[in-house]
């Protein structure tokens, strides 16, 4: 293809990127004025794993499985595995619960049954009667097993959140998913939930009541309940919460499953949610349990909420602009790369539209100005420098005032190079994906940067660093312990499944490494650079057409179809992650030199065919390991490298097996051949998804002795005889 045709092909996402802003913007749908009240509804009579990449968000310990929401874990295997969680799940779209009506003004647009001339029924608040709230009713059906001979704890709420954070840690035990010991009853986390708990603490009326919880745990109102939560005999609930926004009392109804609505509420308590909540809320499910443990589901969930209209919205030109815009922009940016393929700049019209459809989103992480980053990386100064990655370098900053409550943050930043002429479509790749991105495994994006044709991304400071540094960093940094390693796995496992199954889009990274899993203050992984990363379904994503010397990344973490289809999957994903295994539980890197082979994952397979896996490990954890967990994650190591895409396990398995409750899949004594044209369909994101293998079964080791290693040579040069398959 010619260049012409190439930079055409790389100006399509950039065009998309700023359509999707666009519809992002959008009010949902045209509607009509005539009726004075209108509702948005949804109803789920039942869950199912595929409505987490489309509807709800699924967070902390929860799942979705055997056709319910699991909000903490839902296995009965291992007591272990249970206790101390907290989830969430939340419906993925916001709902605008209060809008400001004029003071001069009658509410007139809004409603009739807003500020009647007394809205004294509502709390003292004088400051909120300009404030047109919401209404709402829901209803739900919840089932809290108790396992035999246990004690239930701890409960499990219907929330109002803010964002679709996931739960914050040390949200377990009494903190319901809610909040956490420093955050408890502070006003700033602006939720309203309603808690059904089974654990009395100091502050409850028993343990098994309703309580309103306002930013805290501590009930603003509370009822004790005549029906168990959690039965010693199965029992399913449905609840009705009706929210009156006009009147602003909320009343909560409980009955077995199955029963009408009963006539009195078991709750019925004032809320003025406008002084609580944010404007634009989620509305979900949180649960914990403490060390007694409890499995908090949720059968079905219908949810009517009244719509606020926005005022503001655009007239039926802009619409058409707005529709229009994109697809103009598209045509000019086709012609323009016909034309100007060579004369390509920064700041072409794609991307100042994006940048502003950016700024004006709620939400969205803040725009910095470049002199307050150049400042806060002192002038972007060697000294300030983190690290160097394919697209920028990343210096260390700080910023004055800029956090939440006007406090100095640490932060990094990432310069994107100025002489690659791709840099323009990477930042929007890489805003576009990032912004949404919510996980407590990921690297947060704080804010951007866009001025002078620099582009620049500003990223939560991770004081650890990298896990490579830890891992080869030399003597100044202290050994790795197991503990942390484990640790560290379960994170990147964890942030790896949200990316290909939890986001709506499903995003695969490209480029993972050690040098992209970052360290927090506490040894937990987050995983950064998603400079690569791409949504599946807006642009398949391909190694040729990346102006890098071939292949992102590193050799020994790249996937051998990589080299054929130039496509990066979710399997290769996978192949990389176990190459980041074994890289962690032995201390060497995937390409090096071991016991006469090139590469890490040679030697380990060896050693597993001669049953001395475990003579793997780091030598310099001196054998302070725990073995079973070790020759799992080696298992599980080889497993991802499977040659053969469809082979490796999926990351739902792989969660599975970190957190012991399924056993490592068997592995061939012998790495199997690459075979190409591979006989399972590769990484092809929705062939892949249908098929159900989860492990390496005897019948796909393949005998043939061509492929892997030749054309790891022809690439590479590198030959082993120890490569070929032997039979
Ligand atoms: C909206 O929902 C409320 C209950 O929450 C109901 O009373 C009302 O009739 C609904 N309005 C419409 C137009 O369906
Ligand atoms: C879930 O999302 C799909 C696709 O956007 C939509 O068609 C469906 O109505 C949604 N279901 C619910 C219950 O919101
Ligand atoms: C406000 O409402 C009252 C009674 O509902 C009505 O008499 C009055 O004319 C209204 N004022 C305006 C400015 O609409
Ligand atoms: C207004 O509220 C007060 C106190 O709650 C009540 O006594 C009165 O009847 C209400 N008036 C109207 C018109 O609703
Ligand atoms: C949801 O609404 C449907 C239809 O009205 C009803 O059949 C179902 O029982 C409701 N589910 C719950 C949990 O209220
Ligand atoms: C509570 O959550 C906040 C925000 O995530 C965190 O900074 C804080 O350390 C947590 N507190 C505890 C006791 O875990
Ligand atoms: C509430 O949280 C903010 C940070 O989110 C903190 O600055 C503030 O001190 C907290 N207030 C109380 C009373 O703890
Ligand atoms: C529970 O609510 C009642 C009022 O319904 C109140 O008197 C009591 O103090 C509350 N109990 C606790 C522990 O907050
Ligand atoms: C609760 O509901 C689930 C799903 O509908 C059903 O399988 C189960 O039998 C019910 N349990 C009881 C105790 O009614
Ligand atoms: C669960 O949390 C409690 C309270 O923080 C703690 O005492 C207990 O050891 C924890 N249990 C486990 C298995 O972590």
């Amino acid at each position: 293809m010619g260049g012409a045709g190439r930079s055409l092909l790389r100006r399509l996402p950039t065009a998309a990127a700023a359509a999707l802003f666009l519809l992002l913007l959008l009010p949902p749908t045209a509607h009509s004025q005539s009726t004075p009240k209108e509702n948005v509804t949804f109803s789920f009579s039942s869950f199912d794993d595929s409505f987490r990449s489309t509807n709800l968000t699924v967070n902390g310990d929860s799942s979705i499985a055997q056709g319910a929401l699991q909000i903490t874990p839902d296995t009965l295997n291992q007591a272990s595995y249970l206790v101390n969680r907290s989830g969430r799940v939340l419906y993925s779209q916001p709902f605008k619960l209060w809008e400001y009506t004029p003071a001069n003004v009658n509410g007139s647009s809004s409603s009739s049954s807003s500020n009647n001339g007394n809205s004294s029924s509502s709390s003292n608040s004088n400051s909120n009667s300009n404030k047109y709230v919401a209404s709402f009713s829901t209803s739900f059906t919840i089932n809290v097993f108790r396992q035999t001979n246990t004690t239930p704890g701890e409960g499990i709420a219907f929330l109002i959140a803010p964002s679709l954070d996931a739960p914050p840690p040390g949200s377990d035990g009494g903190y319901l998913g809610l909040t956490n010991a420093t955050l408890d009853g502070n006003a700033s986390n602006h939720f309203v939930a309603v808690e059904l708990d089974t654990v009395k603490q100091p502050y409850d009326p028993d343990d098994n009541h309703v309580g309103l919880d306002v930013n805290g745990v501590v009930s603003v109102a509370n009822a004790s309940l005549d029906l168990q939560i959690a039965p010693v005999a199965p029992a399913n609930y449905t609840l009705w919460i009706d929210y009156d926004g006009g009147v602003r009392r909320i009343r909560v109804y409980m009955a077995a499953e199955g029963r009408p609505q009963p006539p009195s509420p078991v709750l019925d308590a004032p809320l003025d949610l406008g002084q609580f909540v944010l404007q634009r809320s989620y509305f979900g499910f949180s649960a914990s349990t403490g060390s007694d443990y409890e499995l908090n589901c949720v059968l079905a969930w219908n949810m009517t909420v009244e719509r606020l209209r926005d005022k503001k919205r655009l007239p039926r030109w802009a619409l058409g602009l707005a529709v229009g815009l994109p697809c103009a922009a598209l045509l000019l940016g086709l012609i323009a790369g016909l034309y100007y393929v060579r004369r390509r700049r920064v700041g072409d019209d794609p991307s100042m539209l994006a940048g502003a459809l950016l700024r004006s989103l709620p939400g969205t992480p803040r725009e910095f100005d470049y002199k307050e980053l150049k400042k806060a990386t002192n002038n972007f100064d060697e000294k300030m420098k983190l690290g160097q990655g394919g697209f920028g370098t990343v210096y260390e900053g700080v910023l004055v005032g800029a956090g939440d409550n006007g406090e100095t943050i640490e932060v990094a930043v990432k310069k994107f190079a100025r002489a690659n002429t791709k840099g323009q479509e990477e930042f929007l790749a890489e805003l576009t994906i990032i912004n949404r991105l919510r996980h407590r495994h990921l690297v947060r994006l704080i804010g951007w940067c866009h001025q002078n044709g620099e582009l620049l991304l500003v990223y939560d400071y991770m004081p650890e660093g990298s896990l490579d540094q830890h891992l080869f960093g030399g003597p100044e940094k202290p050994l790795l312990n197991w503990a942390r390693r484990y640790n560290v796995l379960s994170g990147v496992a964890s942030a790896l499944h949200y990316l290909h199954n939890e986001y709506d889009q499903r995003v695969v990274h490209r480029d993972l490494k050690a040098s992209n899993v970052m360290l927090d203050r506490d040894f937990n992984a987050r995983l950064g650079d998603f400079g690569l990363a791409r949504a599946l379904d807006v642009d398949r994503t391909s190694y040729a057409d990346l102006e890098l010397d071939g292949v992102p990344g590193t050799l020994g973490y790249i996937a051998p179809e990589c080299f054929h289809t130039g496509k990066a999957t979710r399997e290769s994903d996978v192949y990389g992650f176990g190459a980041v295994i074994l890289e962690v539980v032995c201390g060497l890197r995937p390409r090096c030199e071991v016991g006469g082979f090139h590469y890490l994952v040679d030697w380990v397979w060896k050693l597993y065919r001669e049953g001395r896996i475990l003579e793997a490990v780091d030598v310099r954890l001196a054998g302070d390991f725990v073995g079973a967990d070790a020759e799992r994650l080696l298992l599980l190591g080889l497993a991802c490298s499977h040659p053969i895409p469809g082979e490796r396990p999926k990351t739902q398995d792989i969660m599975q097996i970190l957190l012991r409750s399924m056993q490592p899949p068997a592995v061939p004594p012998f790495k199997p051949a690459f075979v190409w044209p591979s006989a399972v369909p590769d990484g092809d994101g929705e062939t892949t998804t249908t098929t159900t293998a989860s492990g390496l079964t005897g019948s796909s080791y393949y005998a043939s002795s061509a492929g892997w290693t030749s054309n790891y040579v022809s690439r590479d040069g590198h030959v082993s005889e120890d490569d070929v398959p032997m039979v």
